[in-house]
């Protein structure tokens, strides 16, 4: 046994598919602690049904004391009439445990519910409160698991876990008492074993707590797992690699039946000493009670009450395995989910946000000596943009041109608060972004980004998505100017269905429906990453027709890859080395810059092929 208890060293065999640097801690009590004010409103009843489970337990305790009474009683004076009444109440004390336990469940169980509901709607808030930043270095399947199972565990050790611990070791306290007071040699024999029986409560603590986090920590990889394959299953039975997958999963899978299989011999090992103790107590008492009661020191009945008292304590103690094991999952749970809610929201509205001039219809947009960094970029020296100074005037559209991780998409992420700028800043109409609440910067900002996404609920809805209250007249004027009329032509027109569940689209069709719901509500600035990449010259062309007749108070922010998109800007801006290193006409630059004639050239090739 000490083997099983030893073995277990901290996390060897932790996968890190979060991502996530850093260890992974075991549960601490900390956290569990830190449950109360989710805990606090219901706390009187979580109390009366310990208490309700308590006084339930203690009738259990109380019916030997009554046999004794019988026994010694009417049996022994061979009085039967003595024995209606004994008999009755020990009836009415059967009765009236199995009643409160009753009532102890009733009064837990919804609100235990209500609990847990709670810290899931709190984990969701904070999901999306946090910044993309914490995103980028969580799995999914982690956050997914936290948000379901974890929570989960916790409600069960609100409900049952927390009440029974407390229950139970009252239980076999008072039980000693009960013992100790029908005959203290006797019951001395219990409390002398109760020793090791701590003692190895500790040590299996220890353990268990390292298997628990484990445990849970896999699940979420394997849910993470399980999401990336199903997302990617095209792409994945595309190149043939389903078997491959196949096997990765299963490796990941005999990972977590690993540490179960470590957690059940743990607690294995802490159950067949639990269940072996009362066992030997029992036995030992018996020799020493039958010699007391030859003696005449002892009474028959009380002997008889020893001995339903003593198995009745098997219970408090049997459950003692488990009830650990769940708290331990329970911290474990706990401390996952507060990792989460304790990152810190870093994109966050000032205390005393300032209001966009509104005369000012205007979005002028202007990078002064941006410097961006993600975080947790180990390189000191890599920025991802450094220096950058770029100014849109109101009404205009620049096309940024560079080469692939040259930072474009970074610096539209800039300009709606996805990332905060680490250096310089960057203004609206003289404001400083991070000076304006940030529902006022998303509106005045829309983003489309190179990835349309896509959610499921209808087209409209979609299109609706920065704007609910959108009237239809709007939505259709936002897809004319996105040239995305197709939307007619779909078998319910725009309340089809689209998204994960619903009608796939084609490439180009899901980069106008974002274009769509960009443009809707004529922001000041709109920034788009590529969105057009996917369409072909003409239609590319016919939409930014549309959106410089439209919008002619929207800024465009226009990322660009091809010559065709490049030429509908006014101005381009060529981004090398973090920062702009040349602006002018697409004419001036083809001119004067030997980088953009070379970015250019290989593009204007790829447009041949494609058209
Ligand atoms: N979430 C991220 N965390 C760390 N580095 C990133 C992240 N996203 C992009 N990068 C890095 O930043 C650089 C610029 O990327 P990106 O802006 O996407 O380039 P572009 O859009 O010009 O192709 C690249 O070197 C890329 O590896
Ligand atoms: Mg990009």
């Amino acid at each position: 046994m000490t083997n099983t208890l030893t073995d277990i060293q901290e996390s060897p065999g932790t996968t890190h598919a979060s991502g996530r640097p850093g260890g992974r801690k075991p549960g601490s009590y900390t956290a569990l602690r830190r449950l109360w004010p989710a805990v606090k409103p219901i706390s009187w009843r979580l109390a009366g049904s310990a208490f309700f489970a308590l006084v339930a337990s203690v009738c259990g305790l109380v019916i030997p004391l009554i046999l004794q009474k019988i026994i010694d009683g009417p049996i022994t004076e061979k009085n039967l009439s003595g024995l209606w009444p004994l008999g009755i109440t020990l009836v009415l004390v059967g009765i009236l445990e199995g009643g409160l336990y009753g009532v102890r469940r009733i009064l837990v169980a919804r609100p235990c519910m209500r609990v847990e509901a709670k810290l899931r709607q709190n984990l969701y808030q904070r999901l999306q409160a946090l910044p993309v930043a914490f995103h980028d270095h969580y799995s999914s399947g982690q956050l997914l698991s936290r948000a379901i199972s974890d929570l989960n565990t916790i409600r069960m050790f609100l409900a049952f876990t927390a009440i029974f611990l407390m229950v139970n070791i009252s239980t076999f306290v008072i039980g000693v008492i009960i013992l100790l007071s029908l005959s203290w040699q006797l019951g001395l024999v219990f409390v002398v074993l109760a020793v090791p029986l701590i003692v190895l409560c500790l040590l299996f603590e220890v353990k268990y707590k390292v298997l628990a986090r484990r445990s849970q920590d896999q699940v979420g990889d394997l849910a993470t797992m399980v999401e990336e394959s199903v997302l990617g299953i095209r792409i994945l039975k595309a190149f043939g690699r389903s078997a491959h997958l196949g096997q990765a999963f299963r490796k990941q899978a005999m990972a977590l039946r690993a540490t179960e299989l470590k957690k059940v011999r743990v607690v294995g090992a802490l159950w067949a000493v639990i269940i072996a103790l009362p066992e030997i107590a029992i036995g030992v008492a018996l020799l020493l009670g039958v010699n007391q009661v030859a003696d005449g020191d002892l009474s028959a009945g009380a002997l008889v009450a020893f001995f339903f008292v003593a198995m009745m304590l098997r219970w408090p103690v049997d459950s003692l395995g488990w009830l650990l094991a769940s708290t331990n999952e329970t911290a474990a749970a706990a401390d996952r989910y507060f990792e989460v809610m304790d990152q810190p929201l870093t994109v966050t509205s000032p205390a005393v946000p300032v209001t966009l001039p509104p005369s000012a219809q205007a979005g002028r947009l202007v990078f002064e000596d941006v410097t961006f960094r993600f975080p947790d970029t180990a390189d000191e020296n890599k920025d991802a943009l450094a220096g950058l100074d770029l100014v849109l005037e109101p009404g205009r559209t620049v096309a940024v041109v560079g080469a692939t991780g040259s930072g474009k998409t970074t610096l539209t992420a800039l300009v709606n608060r996805l990332y905060d700028v680490t250096g310089g800043r960057i203004t609206i109409d003289g404001v400083d972004i991070r000076d304006l609440a940030l529902p006022d910067l998303r509106t005045a900002v829309s983003v489309a980004f190179e990835e349309p996404t896509l959610f499921s609920a209808s087209a409209a809805e979609n299109v609706r998505l920065g704007h609910p209250d959108a009237t239809d007249e709007d939505v259709r004027q936002a897809l004319s100017i996105a040239q995305a009329d197709f939307v007619d032509d779909l078998p319910w027109g725009l309340d089809t269905r689209l998204g994960e569940q619903g009608l796939s689209l084609s490439g180009g069709q899901r980069q106008r429906l974002a274009l769509a719901r960009a443009v809707l509500g004529h922001p000041r600035v709109l920034v788009l990453d590529d969105p057009l990449s996917a369409l072909d010259i003409h239609t590319e062309a016919a939409v930014e027709a549309a959106l410089r007749r439209v919008l002619t108070t929207t800024t465009t922010l226009l990322i660009a890859h091809r010559a065709s998109t490049v030429m509908l800007a006014e101005q381009v801006a060529l981004l090398k080395d973090g920062r702009i290193a040349a602006l002018g006409t697409h004419s001036q630059l083809m001119a004067e810059s030997a980088d953009y004639r070379d970015l250019l050239s290989s593009n204007a090739y790829t447009d041949q092929q494609e058209n």
